[in-house]
């Protein structure tokens, strides 16, 4: 029988209104936009609206994914959300995505795999179009990771922003992703975690709130150690050579590992997508949202091989590589 691939029909994405600038953290943390921009790449953050949740931005890039794709959200057979910061404990936002989208009855689940959840929600939904499982499938990664932000701690404030992108995959003749690797080693939480929780009862250091704990040096070094190989892994997988690469299309943490893993891969850095800048880390959004900016702006075409790139808590890291 001939293989099945999932195709991207289409892209999507949605960001908060409010624009919080490096200049305008400066009045409130101890920082300084030269400082941001040096060691991160980030000049911008977009910040979600008190009562906009991961749900809205959700809602917001499927539907703009949808329209592009021409699909109605009752063709869709299943919904996954990769995010960290769900609206409520359950059900999950995906669920509450599907019924504003009217798409109910079809499979919807969220996947918690920190800044690798678009990645790893792709490697699953592609695993569900290969098995004959699901023809057509929505992806997203969405967060408001500004929820857990203690504007007081400027290590972690400077660094993180809120927004949601999606694709629509459809089950195809034609390539198509080619490979996804997903990957997880929880022997490093305590280099980048969220210490509360629902079965440890909540519990955190008193006046600190719902705070993101990083030790961002040591993050730094295994994050682009392990893009590396990661990489690599991943050009074998799918029987490619980086040359044959149009695009990468990294998780937009920090300018500095994008550089070191287009290093590697001998692309230029016109070769890489780069929304850091605009975006800061929006963790599981952050892929999606620098592929629908790819696609939209006409960078992306038809035809192209994309790399697709994330790591994040846990630590998980996860690729996908494919023609768009
Ligand atoms: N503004 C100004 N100074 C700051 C600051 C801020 N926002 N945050 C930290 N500093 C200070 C530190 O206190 C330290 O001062 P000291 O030298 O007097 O002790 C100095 O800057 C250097 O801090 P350090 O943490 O060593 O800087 P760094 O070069 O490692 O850069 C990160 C810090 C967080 C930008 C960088 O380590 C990083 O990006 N790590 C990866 C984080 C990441 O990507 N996380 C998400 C993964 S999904």
């Amino acid at each position: 029988m001939a293989q099945i691939y999932s195709r991207i029909l289409a892209t999507g994405s949605a960001l908060p209104e409010r624009v919080l600038t490096n200049a305008d953290l400066e009045k409130f943390v101890d920082t300084s936009d030269e400082w941001i921009r040096e060691r991160t790449g980030i000049r911008q953050r977009h910040v979600a609206a008190e009562g906009e949740t991961t749900g809205d931005l959700s809602t917001l890039a499927a539907q703009r994914a949808l329209d592009a794709a021409g699909v109605k959200a009752s063709e869709l057979d299943l919904i996954i959300l990769g995010t960290t910061t769900p609206d409520i404990i359950f059900p999950s936002t995906a669920c509450l995505v599907q019924h504003r989208l009217g798409a109910n009855g079809c499979a919807a689940f969220d996947v918690n795999a920190a800044c690798s959840g678009f990645v790893y929600a792709l490697g699953v939904a592609d695993k569900f179009i290969r098995s004959g499982q699901s023809k057509k499938v929505l992806v997203m990664g969405a967060e408001t990771l500004t929820r857990m932000i203690n504007w007081e701690e400027r290590e972690t404030a400077v660094l993180f922003g809120d927004g949601a992108g999606a694709v629509v995959l459809e089950a195809s003749r034609e390539p198509g992703i080619y490979a996804t690797c997903l990957h997880a080693d929880g022997g490093h939480k305590e280099l980048l975690y969220n210490p509360v929780g629902v079965s440890v009862g909540f519990k955190d250091e008193p006046n600190h709130g719902v705070r993101i704990r990083m030790s961002g040096r040591e993050v730094f070094k295994v994050a682009v150690k392990t893009l590396d190989s990661l990489v690599e892994e991943t050009l074998a997988a799918a029987g490619m050579q980086a040359s044959q690469l149009d695009w990468l299309i990294p998780h937009q943490a920090n300018l500095r590992i994008i550089e070191a893993t287009a290093k590697r891969l001998n692309m230029s850095m016109d070769q890489v997508i780069v929304t850091v800048d605009k975006h800061a880390n929006t963790s599981a959004g952050s892929v999606p949202l620098a592929l629908d900016y790819a696609v939209r702006s006409g960078k992306v075409k038809r035809g192209q091989n994309l790399l697709l790139e994330a790591f994040g808590g846990g630590f998980t890291w996860a690729s996908a590589l494919l023609r768009y």
